[in-house]
């Protein structure tokens, strides 16, 4: 495994200790209907049940890893950006911790989220919806706050704490041979592909991008890291990020292939997880059932 990773698999095995205690361990549930449709079968690792809310997927682990590897005494305030569910995440994690938030939103932001971290006690600041200005408010409210910045998806605790879903899928299932996971910011698909290609390399692992956020899938086609120009346009609000310098060397070295989908798979796949499964995902997680039944998927990837 490289060295110029900015996590290994020891990073997330120390996560997987410090949080075990602390989180849901979610379960892997199946379903008939899809596995007929896919043609395969699959499992589904239900992260929407972690804690942080019923729709939401992945993020607390990452940011409670984070949240407890900061100095406690010194530690005034933490600080993040996020398209919101990071941000709730971050804000429940402070929470626990007894240290202050501040998150800084899209003003685009569904206002669900919104009222969530700031449920969880956050203060919300918002910003325009592109990647410099996340950064740019983010940074001056580190300097107001003295608060120490966690960032969503390139903090390395923040992606070793989300490679534990990678560890929790091995456990669970032991037969598993590729894993699919949507990314953004690529902090989710990182953690999991150490994580899993470090213990079982031959299993492999697909991203699932939209179309229309595909930074991810061109920086694979470029062979260097090539984030979107424009703020993307997508039903998948979690994912119009892009990846970063410390996910995109474990994406180019570690993950086998990124699959693209249009915004009409992505409402498909959500409805079918909905009706068949009833479980109340939300689109960002309709990604992984969209790669799937995409037509490119399931000719590259014959059973
Ligand atoms: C539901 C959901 N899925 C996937 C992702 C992608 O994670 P990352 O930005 O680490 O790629 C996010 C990010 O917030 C998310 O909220």
């Amino acid at each position: 495994m490289s060295s110029t990773f900015c996590i290994t698999l020891k990073d997330v095995q120390e996560a997987q200790k410090r949080i075990q205690d602390l989180i849901h361990a979610t379960p892997v549930m199946s379903c008939s209907s899809l596995d007929a449709l896919a043609a395969r079968k699959l499992f589904f690792k239900c992260e929407l049940l972690q804690k942080t809310g019923s729709f939401k997927v992945n993020k607390f682990g990452g940011a409670l890893n984070a949240v407890q590897c900061l100095p406690a005494e010194t530690c005034k305030a933490v600080v993040t950006h996020s398209s919101g569910n990071h941000g709730q995440a971050l804000a429940l994690a402070a929470k626990m911790m007894g240290i202050p938030a501040h998150v800084v939103v899209p003003r685009t932001t569904a206002s669900c989220k919104k009222a969530a971290i700031s449920g969880y006690g956050a203060v919300i600041v918002e910003c325009d919806p592109t990647d410099e200005s996340r950064t740019v408010v983010a940074a001056k409210i580190v300097e107001k706050t003295g608060g120490i910045l966690v960032h969503p998806n390139q903090d390395p605790a923040v992606i070793a704490g989300q490679g534990t879903i990678g560890l929790e899928v091995l456990q669970q299932v032991p037969a598993v041979e590729a894993l699919v996971v949507p990314v953004g910011g690529g902090g989710m698909l990182a953690g999991i592909a150490v994580a899993v290609k470090t213990i079982k390399p031959d299993v492999r692992i697909y991203a699932a991008e939209p179309l229309n956020a595909n930074d991810c899938y061109r920086s694979k086609v470029n062979g260097v890291l090539t984030p979107n120009l424009q703020p993307p346009t997508t039903i998948a609000d979690a994912v119009k990020t892009s990846i970063g310098p410390n996910t995109w060397p474990v994406i180019r070295d570690l993950v086998d292939d990124v699959f693209v989908v249009t915004e009409e798979e992505i409402k498909h796949a959500t409805q079918l997880v909905w009706e068949r499964m009833k479980l109340l995902i939300e689109p960002t997680a309709g990604l992984g059932l969209a790669a799937v039944l995409s037509k490119r998927f399931q000719e590259r990837t014959q059973i």
